[in-house]
């Protein structure tokens, strides 16, 4: 299959995908474009604008994967609002969801964090996460357990390190290597759980074939 996957960060979702598909990742942050592409040697990575490229591009993939920027949307942040500055929620995610539901012909997952508000249109919730698809997802992912998050101003260092080791072990990602722009500690925690994201396509796969067989019964029939 020719999968796009877009926001790809570190490769959270990818990470069990294995290598027998067409991989494109595009992501904005050339440090963690230059480590996913460390992490994934045959995929082919592109350091831009995810929103732009899935206008452009679209038409080329069997499977968009696409997990945009989720601090304008997360509870976590808006818990702090007396705290932070404040910020729309920024609607491109669902400007992705509508535009992939209707011009898109393959099948898609938009995945973002539970919002403070009741989400525009319906998703799917798993574990910590809201997805929008155009297939029915499994009501269990298999996504692995870890425990996260807690107030970070008041939390002691020695926990601090410790959340970030055990996410290193969740991910099987040494994050220490991230030298860029963005807080790693956060990144660590934003990455999609390997096994939901295997679930995921895996599903996805089954549908696609199951309807091409179909198609192609269709077609025998139509030739007897
Ligand atoms: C929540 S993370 C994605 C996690 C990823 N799905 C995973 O499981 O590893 C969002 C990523 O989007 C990237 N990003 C933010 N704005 C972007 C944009 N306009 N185009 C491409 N990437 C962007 C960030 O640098 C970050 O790496």
């Amino acid at each position: 299959m020719k999968i796009l996957n877009l926001y790809a960060c570190l490769g959270g979702n990818r990470y069990k995908w294995g290598e027998e598909h067409e991989i494109t990742a595009v992501e904005l942050d050339p440090e963690a474009a230059r480590l996913y592409q460390e992490r994934f040697l045959n995929d082919t990575v592109i350091v831009a604008d995810a929103h732009q490229y899935l206008l452009d591009h679209y038409k080329e993939f069997d499977f968009i994967w696409s997990s945009p920027p989720c601090p304008s949307h997360s509870r976590a942040r808006f818990a702090r609002r007396n705290t932070t500055t404040p910020i729309y929620p920024d609607l491109k995610l669902y400007e992705e969801v509508l535009f992939l539901e209707n011009y898109f012909e393959g099948k898609y997952c938009v995945e973002n964090v539970i919002p403070y508000y009741e989400p525009l249109i319906p998703a799917q919730k798993r574990g910590r996460h809201l997805y929008w698809t155009n297939f029915n997802l499994p009501n269990d992912l298999n996504e692995r357990k870890i425990v996260i998050g807690g107030n970070k101003t008041t939390a002691k260092t020695s926990e601090v390190n410790h959340e970030f080791k055990a996410l290193c072990k969740f991910h099987d990602y040494d994050f220490t290597k991230y030298k860029g722009e963005q807080r790693v500690d956060k990144m660590a925690r934003n990455l999609v759980d390997y096994e939901a994201g295997k679930t995921i396509l895996d599903t996805a796969m089954g549908i696609i074939k199951k309807s091409n067989v179909n198609q192609t019964s269709i077609f025998d029939y139509e030739e007897m």
